[in-house]
């Protein structure tokens, strides 16, 4: 089917529009990702994501850096795969491993209550994103 002229100029701004109210704005995205990122990641990961926060100091291993994620998978962001290790979706190299497994409101703490809404974990990614080297 093809839209007519006049009714595609009447729908497409409608649904743009929609969308531009239903999203976030991505810099409020991105400083929600960053929220997260520092109180979730940040104590073993590093405040820049390159494995070496304070609490990675005791894990007995480094944690993975995070800032090259892109690089180690031939230049794509591999959103998927850090979605579901976060959730904990994906086996674990080493499954004695200190990475926390996060819960399905706000990224907490599987063992706490609650779980990880989908724009939190949108926010997380396009934030992590822009930590790629
Ligand atoms: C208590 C320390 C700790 C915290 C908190 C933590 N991680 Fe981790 N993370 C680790 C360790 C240790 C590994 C290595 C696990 C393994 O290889 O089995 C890891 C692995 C990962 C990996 C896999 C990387 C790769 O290249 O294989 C990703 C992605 C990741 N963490 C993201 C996150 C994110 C995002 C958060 C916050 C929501 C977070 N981590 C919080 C310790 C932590």
């Amino acid at each position: 089917m093809t839209l007519s002229k006049p009714l595609a100029a009447l729908i497409i701004p409608t649904v743009l529009g929609a969308c531009a109210v239903l999203m976030p704005a991505p810099n409020e995205s991105l400083t929600r990702g960053a929220t997260i990122y520092a109180a979730e990641c940040a104590a073993c990961h590093g405040a820049a994501g390159d494995g070496a926060g304070a609490a990675s100091l005791g894990l007995g291993m480094t944690p993975p850096d995070l800032t090259g994620l892109r690089a180690r998978n031939d230049g794509v962001f591999p959103r998927a795969f850090v979605q579901r290790f976060v959730l904990g979706q994906l086996e674990k190299e080493d499954p004695d491993a200190a990475m926390p497994t996060f819960g399905t409101v706000g990224l907490e703490h599987a063992q706490s209550e609650g779980e990880v809404t989908a724009s939190d974990m949108v926010a997380l990614l396009d934030y992590m994103e822009t930590l790629q080297r």
